[in-house]
């Protein structure tokens, strides 16, 4: 048997590490001195990472005794790829342009047969496109609210969307597309907010009821067999998955009633402007468990691996609603939602990071299952 990594050993001395991998950080960077292209909406770059949670990710990863490179996810992604030779991508990419940005690069990492952190081509496209994803949940019987798309702004409104209503980019994240304006009284309002997103985001509108109640965000972790890779056994459930606790956006500041629009969402955490949140949320444990169920048959049903953060909402009922799922959930240490609800359990960032990398190496056949491992020990 190969010795394991020294630093591997310390963590977890069950660890079935034995190479030192080279890993590529994939993703695309915020230049914020950079000026915007014209005709382009403002927050046009939202999704992208800062550098700086690159290299906290960069030094989580070699604290197990990988190498690290960053490669940018842009078209030069494919020669760089051929150049560097990965053993493993750790996917943050959010792709540039067309109608499944997030599915880019992982559609080409399985062309070239590299293995990649996270959920595959079909989740990423899917789970970045709310209108797909809602029916999918709807046809399953999640809770979501009453929707619609437009890909006009002409379309008859459907007699069961009754305002106030909510406008939002179909195919976008972190906000963008979301302000004060996004929640319409009349039709007018709507009209005009739908040809807004439809001309300057350039994809279809997607509109909701209001839902005016608490938000909640709810991190999940691992899959049926993730004990066998984790170097955290103990963090999984019987069913191999982590839920993290909800995460509640602090609204009660926020003028009532309130969004979480893309403003509130570029705030550092603690800073003016910034909304709070609480985690553990101070629910019921009927409500902490329905919301954690559903992220869960959200995640599932969607297909998606190892990790995703959904987003519900309290109708006027109180009845929570899914909003959307996140794939790709960004992992900027001490801001990122996810990153804030490990650490609300002291799960350190390193371990989660390393937790995501080890259960696709799982996946992808890199490193042996614990079981298996040990019982080829008991043979020898
Ligand atoms: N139907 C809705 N009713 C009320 N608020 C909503 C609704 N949909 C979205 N929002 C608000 O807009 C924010 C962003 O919407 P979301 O669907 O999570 O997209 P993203 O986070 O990808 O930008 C939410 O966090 C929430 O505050
Ligand atoms: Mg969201």
């Amino acid at each position: 048997m190969q010795a394991a990594l020294p630093s591997a050993e310390k963590n977890s001395r069950h660890f079935p590490v034995k190479h030192s991998w080279k890993i590529a950080v994939l993703a695309n960077i915020k230049d914020e001195k950079q000026p915007k292209p014209e005709g382009v909406p403002p927050d046009v770059f939202a999704e992208f990472d800062r550098i700086e949670t690159i290299n906290a990710l960069r030094a989580a990863l070699e604290t197990d005794g990988h190498t690290t490179v960053f490669i940018p996810a842009d078209r030069n992604l494919p020669y760089a790829l051929r150049e560097e030779k990965p053993d493993i991508c750790f996917n943050l990419a959010e792709g540039l342009g067309g109608d499944a940005r997030e599915a880019q690069t992982p559609a080409l990492l399985e062309m070239l047969g590299i293995p990649y952190t996270g959920s595959r081509v079909l989740a990423n496209g899917i789970s970045l496109d709310k209108t797909l994803t809602k029916r999918i949940w709807r046809d399953r019987r999640l809770p979501v609210a009453p929707f619609q798309e437009f890909l006009n702004g002409d379309e008859p409104l459907r007699p069961e969307l009754k305002f106030p209503l909510f406008v939002k980019p179909s195919r976008e994240g972190t906000g963008m597309g979301v302000d004060l304006n996004a929640r319409v009284n009349n039709e007018k309002e709507l009209r005009e907010r739908v040809s807004y997103i439809v001309s300057a985001y350039r994809q279809p509108a997607l509109v909701e009821t209001f839902l005016p109640g608490r938000e909640f965000t709810i991190g999940i972790l691992g899959r049926a067999d993730a004990k066998l890779y984790s170097r955290h056994p103990e963090w999984y459930e019987k069913d191999g998955f982590h839920r993290f606790p909800v995460l509640e956006m602090d609204a009660s500041h926020a003028p009532s009633p309130w969004i979480y629009t893309h403003e509130a969402k570029s705030k550092e955490v603690g800073a003016d402007g910034h909304l709070g949140y609480f985690c553990p949320a101070n629910i019921e444990p009927d409500l902490e468990k329905k919301l954690k169920s559903l992220a869960l048959r959200a995640h599932q049903l969607l297909g998606a691996l190892d990790v995703s953060r959904t987003d519900i909402r309290l109708d006027e009922e109180g009845n929570p609603r899914l909003m959307e799922i996140n794939t790709l959930p960004g992992l900027a240490p001490d801001y990122s939602d996810l990153c804030l609800q490990a650490k609300a359990e002291n799960i350190r960032y390193e371990d989660l990071v390393l937790d995501i990398l080890y259960l696709a190496a799982g996946r992808w056949g890199m490193i042996k299952p614990r079981e298996a491992e040990g019982k080829q020990n008991q043979r020898r």
